[in-house]
């Protein structure tokens, strides 16, 4: 009879885990780590399972990290399911799950933090001011208990996975960085732990910001300037009842300004009620009409 995988194990303790990713990294294993802040969803259960097609052995950490919440912003009430959220980890077949206390990430006294400027600097970094330093900092702390060969974070979050990407290679980190497609609703909304705050009401409205980056993906196409098309995604959010904090093309790999040939991205952000929804979609290259 074949042995059975060896369970879930859930652990606090930063020293002890890297010491157990490092015994199997010696023993040949490859490992692959989804940072998480719990309140699971289908679209982290995707993460795990590219992670476990990729490699022998899944990590996963369940930690709310309070350095990248503004103040007046959703710490307190961010969902904490820790029950469910175990037994998905359990079921999706991860082998630990790192849930520590706020101490072991951040000692008493701590006083260090990572600031990432370039993609760090606009959109989710102008509206949250902190935000990205409370990334870069959780997410290199993380790397450092769980010293995977390989991390995993959703396209939806576009913004963060280019700023976890310049920490990595600016800090030189040994970790390959994967980054994977956003899952969604049928109606098209991104999977987010947020979308829970929404009424039902406030839900019907959230489809205007999948249909603002469907009508600057169908404008892209007809090589209207960037101005018109940015102008047409933000009526759309308005019309849809959503107070838009932006909505931009921007080139894809540095969300600076889109130059021929570069691939893009449409980002959007806003508000319905007090939840506070992103998304993105990736344009094609398109040529010297560019602007
Ligand atoms: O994307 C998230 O859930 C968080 O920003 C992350 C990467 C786990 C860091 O807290």
């Amino acid at each position: 009879m074949a042995a059975s995988p060896p369970a879930i194990e859930v652990v606090a303790d930063p020293a002890v885990l890297r010491a157990a990713v490092l015994a199997a990294r010696a023993d040949g294993r490859r490992v692959g780590f989804v940072p998480t802040m719990g309140a699971l969803h289908a679209g982290h259960l995707a993460l795990v399972a590219r992670a476990a097609a990729e490699c022998d052995l899944v990590a996963a950490s369940i930690f709310v990290n309070p350095t990248q919440f503004g103040p007046g912003e959703d710490f307190e009430r961010y969902p904490r399911p820790v029950v469910a959220d175990l037994e998905a980890l359990a079921g999706a077949g991860v082998r630990w799950v790192f849930a520590p206390p706020v101490a072991a990430i951040y000692p008493p006294g701590h006083a260090t933090r990572i600031v990432v400027d370039g993609p760090a600097v606009g959109f989710e970094g102008a509206v949250r001011p902190g935000h990205f330093s409370g990334v870069a900092t959780v997410v290199c702390r993380l790397l450092l208990a769980v010293p995977a060969d390989a991390a995993y974070f959703g396209a939806k979050d576009w913004q963060q996975t280019l700023v976890v990407k310049r920490m990595v290679c600016d800090l030189g980190l040994p970790v390959e960085v994967v980054v994977c497609p956003t899952v969604r609703e049928p109606d098209g909304l991104a999977l987010s732990s947020r979308n829970a705050y929404l009424s039902a009401a406030d839900r019907r409205r959230a489809v205007a910001l999948q249909e603002s980056l469907a009508l600057a993906a169908e404008m892209w196409l007809t090589e209207a300037p960037l101005a018109v098309i940015e102008a047409a995604m933000r009526d759309r959010l308005e019309a849809g009842g959503v107070a838009v904090d932006y909505a931009a093309i921007v080139a894809a790999d540095s969300l600076e300004s889109v130059t021929a040939g570069s691939a893009a991205v449409a980002l959007v952000a806003g508000r319905l009620g007090s939840t506070r929804l992103i998304d993105n979609r990736l344009l094609p290259p398109r040529g010297e009409a560019g602007r």
